[in-house]
Order: C-alpha cells, then structure tokens, then sequence
C-alpha cells in the first residue's frame, strides 16, 4: 500500500486569482454574476478574500509544508482600463510573492486563468486577431513588474475549456454558441501562448535572469470509447480528442496549426514549452459527440469519473510528443463532504509514482475551497474548507493528510491506514 514520491518531486498546491481573490474589479466573471448567470448565486466578489487574506493563507501553507505555489494574477485588476496599470496592485502582487518567496514557496505564476477585464471583453477578446497585442501588453507588464520574483510562469491555463464553455456550449461569459468562434479563439490562444513565450524568455534575459520556464497549462482528458469494438464510438472518441486537445496542443507546443485549427502564417514551427503542464481530472466515456460517464465507475460530486490511470495515460502520450519535465499543475477532486479525497490523491500520486515518468512537481487543485466559475460555491475542491460567512479556514482531514504525505516523501503504511483506507467512493 505503501509508496515513494520518486526523487525530487515537489508537492505543491494551485489556485486562480478569480476563484479566490474576491473585490469587484471590472471583469467578466462579475459581470456574469451581475447578470444572473451562476445558479447557486455565488458572487466572484466574496470568493475567499484571499486579496486580504493572503499572509493567513500564505502562514497555513508554511505549517502544512508546501514548497511550491501556483498562483495567478488578475488582468482586470492590474489594467483597469485598456490604457491604466493599478500601481497599487502591482504593489500588492509584489508584497505577496515576496513574503512567498522569503518563506520558502517558490511560484508558478498563471497570466491569464479565463477571465478577461471588461474593456477587453467588449472589444472581442480573444476572437479578434487585432486584440492579441493587449494581451501581450498584459504579459509584458507582467513580466517587467514580477519577473524578478518569478521564474516560472503558465502563459494560458486551459484554451480548450475556455473556448469550449465560453464560445461553444455557451455557459461562461461571452455565452456565444458557435463552432467558428470556438476554434478561432483556440488557434488566436495559441498564438498568444507562442508570442507570450517568446516575449517572457526576451525580458527576463534582458532583465539578466536565467533559469526561465514557461508553458501552458493543458487541460487533458482521457477519451475513450464506451464500446471499443463500435466504430462510432471509436471514431466520436477520435474526433472529440482532436477537435479538444490534440490540435491545441500540437499548435501551443510547437507551432503546428493543423485542422480543425486556422492557419497561423506569421508563426515559426520551434518547440514552445520548456515543461508539461498537464491538467488531469477525468475520463470521458464516448459514444456520439457529447461527454459521458462510464456507468458503474467512482464518480466525484460534480458526476466526473474517478479514473487514476488516466493521469498516467495523458502524462505517458505527453512525454511521447515532447521530451521535458512534467508538472501536474492540477489535479483535485469535488468532494464537498471531504469523505474520499484522501484516496482520490493517494491514487493518483501512487499511479505516478509506479509510473516512472519525468513528474517533477505536483500541484493539488487546490488550497482553500474556492468560487467554482459556474458552481460557485457549492462545489468544494479544497484542502483547506472555507466557511464563506466568516471566511474562516479549517485543514480539512485531507489538508492533514497531504502535510504528512509531503514530510513524509510518500504515503507509509500508517498514513495509509490512517486516512485512505476506510474511504470509499460513490457511484
Ligand atoms: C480549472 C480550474 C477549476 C478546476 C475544477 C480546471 O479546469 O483550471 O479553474 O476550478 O478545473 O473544475
């Protein structure tokens, strides 16, 4: 039962500056709430309160042993109006990643993590090509406020499931439905991620820094088909891994715009990451176009398949496309009642472990309970449980159980024993 982190690998957790910021600053997740739009009526502008609250989340991660921190800023925040920088956020940004930083916790910083300032959004964001350039404005700032902080940075968390939700299925903000929009907001985040690579490595070089690493954070799914003998459901699975990771990934790694993608003439093919940032949940189970969910598998609160393989899997096929280092830059589970987390991590870490693969950093989705976008705040994530009214923190048994699994470098038998092995899952 019992197993080793392999060597060197860093235990760490994950957030966004959205899900737990709280403040009203002119984006389009506010703007979302305002119009009625999250159906458990959380409003973006409580989340956490982690803009005052950081030193007290910063502390607890210190007594529970986390070494590393993914953390993102906010764009709307840091650029009010297309043409103002908030000194005072800056400022503030500045205060926070150094008191990290003398503590210890080294950072991942995430530029953009689906959320975009008002004035962007107006002017069609990421669909219109001409706006690219605000984008890298962003990253520029970004990099001559922090870069001396921070070394490490996620351009884009997630251009598939922005796009997705928010062009395609129509459930983030913009709220459009359409196919056209979908891959042109995929191909002009690739883009981005490219430009944003180039210009990161261009600054901080500048700057006279090294040891400079950027990626983009994959959100990766397993697609397999319901029944692997149909070849419906073989070739849906086919087209579904396409059309929402393998075209992006290829493009975002690589330079590479192929269909269902638009053609990208102004980039050079050349290899834009220097590490592999996957995001691993789930599995989706196919049989036409649509997501599904294996019948009789462990399900999480949210109805996602529990499938620790298929971290393996995705990390396996990532390794096999570009030799470098792999982070898990998320990996979590909806578990409101915390009553089977702990197995959820103990599994995919072990599956990790027994793996083989170049993991080197592991980030728990995520620290502190946090506004889950489109549940709000009815979909519990955290290790540590936030009571919303007071914004009290609590170490959730599974927060415990991760500050014993870091100082210990693995899960022995008595961790084992004492937090895995009576928890079950629900189906
Ligand atoms: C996102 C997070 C989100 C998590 C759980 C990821 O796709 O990057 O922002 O909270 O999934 O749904």
């Amino acid at each position: 039962m019992a197993f080793k982190l392999k060597d060197g690998m860093v235990l760490g957790a994950a957030s966004a500056a959205t899900q737990i910021e709280g403040g009203d600053c002119g984006h389009n997740w506010i703007d979302w709430y305002r119009r009625g739009k999250i159906p458990d009526g959380s409003d973006p502008a409580r989340a956490t309160s982690h803009y005052s609250l950081w030193r007290e989340d910063a502390e607890l991660m210190t007594e529970m042993g986390i070494k590393t921190y993914r953390l993102g800023i906010e764009w709307a925040r840091i650029c009010p109006t297309q043409s103002s920088v908030n000194l005072d956020a800056v400022a503030h940004y500045r205060e926070e990643l150094t008191y990290l930083r003398d503590h210890g916790i080294s950072v991942l910083l995430t530029i953009h993590h689906f959320t975009n300032p008002m004035w962007f959004e107006k002017k069609g964001g990421f669909t219109k090509a001409e706006n690219l350039v605000d984008f890298l404005d962003y990253v520029r700032l970004t990099v001559r406020s922090f870069g001396d902080l921070v070394s490490e940075y996620i351009t884009i968390n997630e251009p598939n499931v922005y796009a997705a939700n928010s062009f395609y299925f129509g459930l983030w903000p913009p709220g459009k439905k359409s196919m056209g929009q979908t891959i042109t907001v995929m191909t002009n985040m690739a883009v981005c991620h490219i430009q944003a690579y180039a210009l990161i490595h261009k600054l901080r070089r500048e700057m006279g820094l090294d040891n400079t690493r950027v990626s983009f954070a994959l959100h990766m799914r397993v697609f397999d088909p319901e029944n692997q003998r149909n070849p419906y459901h073989r070739l849906c699975a086919h087209m579904l891994e396409r059309f929402f990771q393998d075209a992006v990934t290829q493009a975002m790694c690589f330079g590479v715009f192929k269909w269902p993608l638009h053609p990208a003439p102004a980039i050079k093919r050349g290899e834009y990451c220097d590490f592999i940032a996957l995001n691993y949940y789930t599995r989706t189970t196919v049989s036409g176009f649509a997501d599904g969910t294996r019948k009789g598998a462990p399900k999480n609160d949210l109805g996602w398949e529990i499938y620790p393989e298929g971290i393996v899997r995705c990390c396996k096929k990532l390794c096999q496309l570009i030799k470098c280092p792999v982070y898990i830059t998320e990996n979590g589970t909806c578990d409101n009642a915390d009553a089977f987390r702990c197995r959820y991590i103990y599994e995919h870490l072990k599956a990790l472990a027994e793996s083989g693969l170049p993991v080197e950093r592991y980030y728990h989705w995520c620290f502190c309970d946090n506004f889950e976008w489109l549940e709000g705040e009815s979909a519990r994530f955290g290790l540590v449980y936030v009571d919303y009214q007071t914004q009290k923190r609590t170490v959730k048994k599974t927060g415990n159980f991760y500050a014993e699994v870091i100082r210990a470098g693995g899960v022995t038998d008595e961790i084992f024993d004492k937090y895995v092995k009576a928890q079950t899952y629900h189906y």
